[in-house]
């Protein structure tokens, strides 16, 4: 079965086609960073009316790519939430129109069960059951999945996510937006020792994470500094040191407690490249086995949407031709594909 995937939950718009036998045939991806960073954010509007813009002349890039026409399609699958509403609706609404022109099943896929299946579309996929440790610009979470559609959260953020951590740390730096991969970036030429920031939460027993006050405390002790290159980037190392600290300290925390031995890093600050290092020193430890996705697919793409989609499609879900966008919808509400009413 070949699955078109489209994305427009937030700022990147994206298509990619994912075939059942030959894999990853296509997949192009469209950042609107340069249209939101005046703002130092993304401004809803703008996103929603910029998919709009963007969206069918990739769609048809991405079948170009791959040598397919519309023709050649099984299916299509969009993100369906969680994100921005209006966003949503833009990829929602193209993904139906097209399934019902050309008379194709469709699916809306959860944007996090995307990030968290991206790994299957490397080489070597991790093999379910495994411990995912889900780190985006807007969760923060660890899950045990035992199968598609099949999640407990065994912890999340309190209150920011760790990507919206780097953001806003990185806005308080005076970096320009979008400011985790770049705060990562000056990180790499900061000295050790100059700063120390809290590792929130990890004096207490549980697996919940709360970022909020390590960006204070960022605040605190940079109150009165003048912040030249060198300064910034020593914060930047402490910084990035503290939030990756929590990150292995609570997934070595989930692995002993689940028992599990296969770790899955995905989301937008997986391609932090501290963390992997860390996250794969941990695994060699504890001889536990972990996979990211390549860091194109950490952040949002459509590749890791149409394979998702692929696997409900191929287990016969069906969506009706309602446009669906659902901008809060809670991942362990999923069932596994073969589970859905068709
Ligand atoms: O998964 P993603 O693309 O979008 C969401 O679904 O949220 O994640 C984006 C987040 C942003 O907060 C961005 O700053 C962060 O991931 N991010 C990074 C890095 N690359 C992206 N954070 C730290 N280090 C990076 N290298
Ligand atoms: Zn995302």
């Amino acid at each position: 079965m070949r699955v078109l995937g489209i994305e427009t939950s937030c700022d990147e718009t994206a298509a990619a086609v994912y075939d059942g036998e030959r894999g990853l045939l296509g997949a192009r991806l469209f950042s609107q960073v340069a249209l939101h960073a005046e703002y130092g954010g993304v401004v809803p509007e703008l996103a929603s009316r910029d998919h709009v813009r963007k969206l069918v002349p990739l769609i048809e890039g991405v079948l170009g790519d791959a040598g397919l026409e519309l023709g050649d399609l099984d299916g299509i699958a969009y993100t369906a939430g969680p994100g921005l509403a209006g966003a949503l609706l833009v990829g929602a609404s193209v993904a139906q129109g097209l399934a019902w022109s050309r008379g194709l099943p469709a699916v809306g896929v959860h944007h996090l069960e995307g990030h968290l299946l991206a790994p299957m579309l490397e080489p070597e996929p991790p093999e379910f059951p495994f411990l995912a440790l889900l780190v985006s610009g807007g969760h923060t979470l660890l899950a045990s999945v035992a199968a598609q559609g099949d999640y407990q959260i065994l912890g999340s953020s309190l209150d920011d996510a760790a990507g919206e951590a780097f953001d806003k740390t990185a806005k308080l730096l005076g970096l320009p937006y979008p400011g985790g991969p770049e705060l990562a970036r000056i990180a790499e030429s900061g000295r050790a020792g100059q700063f120390h920031f809290p590792r929130p939460m990890l004096d207490r027993p549980g697996l919940d994470f709360s970022f909020s006050g390590l960006k204070t405390a960022v605040v605190v002790a940079v109150r009165g500094l003048v912040l030249d290159d060198q300064v910034r980037a020593d914060v930047a190392r402490a910084f990035q040191e503290a939030v990756v600290d929590t990150l292995e300290a609570k997934c070595a925390r989930a692995l002993e407690a689940t028992g599990l031995r296969t770790l899955v890093v995905a989301g937008g600050v997986g391609a932090n490249r501290m963390l992997r290092a860390r996250l794969k020193a941990l695994g060699q430890r504890t001889r536990v086995r972990v996979y990211y996705p390549r860091p194109e697919f950490c952040t949002d793409n459509a590749a890791m949407i149409a394979y998702a989609g692929h696997q409900r499609l191929a287990a016969g879900q069906r969506d009706s031709l309602a446009i669906r966008a659902v901008a809060r919808w809670p991942i362990n509400q999923l069932r596994p594909p073969g589970e859905h009413a068709a």
